[in-house]
């Protein structure tokens, strides 16, 4: 796999649905420009990918990340494909398609936007009446329209979410990053956090580092103070001292995959960020699209959860701090049960146990 070509921001990347955030991937002419997340917050610098191998390279990286942002880029990246194909008739171009989308499906296990976003294009190219390039342009058109749709479900996410945020002053803790950077723009967990703040409402954000690749301090920090919200960086075991402190009026985490029941994976850590706003109790919120909520998967059970590169815990960036000759364990999610999630913010509302009913009831509104 090759690393795409790295390039300065675009003028048109510089902000995002409003916000003074660059754009974490778009459509520049012939390519798809990804925001390298693993530079930042040191560095604001683009991937410009010219074939899917190059948007791969990105999602199992980490370049792009966030499951709305990998679904997103999974189209841009089918896009691509599609445009390199060699196939002379309707039906050779189906078929390598298929096989380009089914390559594009292993790239990361656990968010379901990938299967989601890939699934969707399968369904276009199925029922596309039309000759090889007005599929090629229909498949481009989708991914930005994808895009496009991501950006505004988030907002919808963001002003039902912060009817939760009752208080004027409130401090919200988060794991990981699902702002802005983990989606097509303004974000899933933290799209409340704006909203409320927009609302006139004085947010301050705890953002848990995130361990091992600190999307917590690197992103979701970097999010805050663009955004001029005031944030701390907790170690991730601080969570429990935190709460018993008092110090954190809600937790609003994001999601990898919403199984039909209601559990909820998200990066690891998650689940114990949930058991200790129990204890406390502290509300425990999922914000999520209805696009992250898997129906086919019946329980947390059957998620697969990604295991990735032991090196990534043994050590710190680049510098080894576990001793020489230990292995480790890198699951990169964890389950959270569904009786510690208090409710489920979406772009249809905010949904509450019992979930197996409030899910299939806002999955069937999304479809009309
Ligand atoms: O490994 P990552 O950085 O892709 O994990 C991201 C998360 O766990 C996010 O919380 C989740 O994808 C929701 S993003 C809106």
């Amino acid at each position: 796999m090759s690393p795409a070509k790295t390039i300065k921001p675009t003028p048109a990347a510089s902000q995002v649905a409003g916000l003074p955030l660059p754009a974490t991937l778009y459509w520049d002419g012939e390519a798809v420009m990804i925001l390298d997340q693993r530079l930042l917050p040191g560095k604001t610098l683009y991937m410009a990918c010219r074939d899917m191998r190059q948007v791969i390279y990105c999602i199992k990286t980490l370049a792009v990340r966030g499951a709305p942002a990998i679904g997103v880029a999974a189209a841009m990246g089918i896009s691509l494909a599609a445009e390199g194909l060699s196939a002379k008739t309707p039906a050779a171009f189906r078929r390598q398609l298929k096989a380009k989308i089914e390559t594009m499906r292993k790239a990361r296990p656990t968010a379901v936007n990938l299967g989601w976003a890939c699934d969707r294009i399968l369904a276009l190219v199925a029922l596309a009446p039309g000759d090889i390039e007005t599929m090629r342009r229909m498949i481009r058109r989708t991914s930005q329209l994808m895009l496009d749709e991501d950006i505004a479900v988030n907002q919808a996410i963001g002003q039902n979410g912060a009817k939760l945020i009752r208080k004027k002053k409130a401090t919200v803790l988060t794991h990981c990053n699902a702002g802005s950077l983990a989606t097509g723009g303004y974000g899933t967990a933290l799209a409340p956090v704006w909203a409320a703040v927009q609302a006139g409402k004085q947010i301050a954000v705890i953002a848990d580092e995130t361990r091992p690749l600190l999307q917590g301090a690197r992103l979701t920090a970097w999010e805050c103070v663009a955004m001029g919200v005031p944030v701390r960086v907790a170690v991730d075991s601080a969570v429990g001292v935190i709460m018993s402190r008092g110090m954190v009026d809600l937790v609003i985490v994001g999601a990898d995959r919403i199984a039909a029941n209601g559990d909820v994976a998200n990066k690891v850590g998650t689940f114990n960020v949930a058991l200790q706003a129990a204890r406390h109790g502290v509300p425990f919120y999922v914000a999520a699209p209805l696009s992250t909520v898997d129906l086919d998967t019946i329980s947390g059970k059957d998620i697969p959860i990604e295991e990735r590169d032991p090196g990534e815990v043994t050590a710190f960036g680049t510098c080894r701090v576990a001793a020489r000759g230990a292995g480790a364990l890198n699951f990169a999610f964890d389950v959270t049960p569904a009786d510690l999630v208090s409710a489920i913010i979406t772009e249809k509302g905010v949904l509450r146990p019992p979930y197996g009913e409030s899910l299939a009831k806002a999955k069937a509104l999304a479809k009309k």
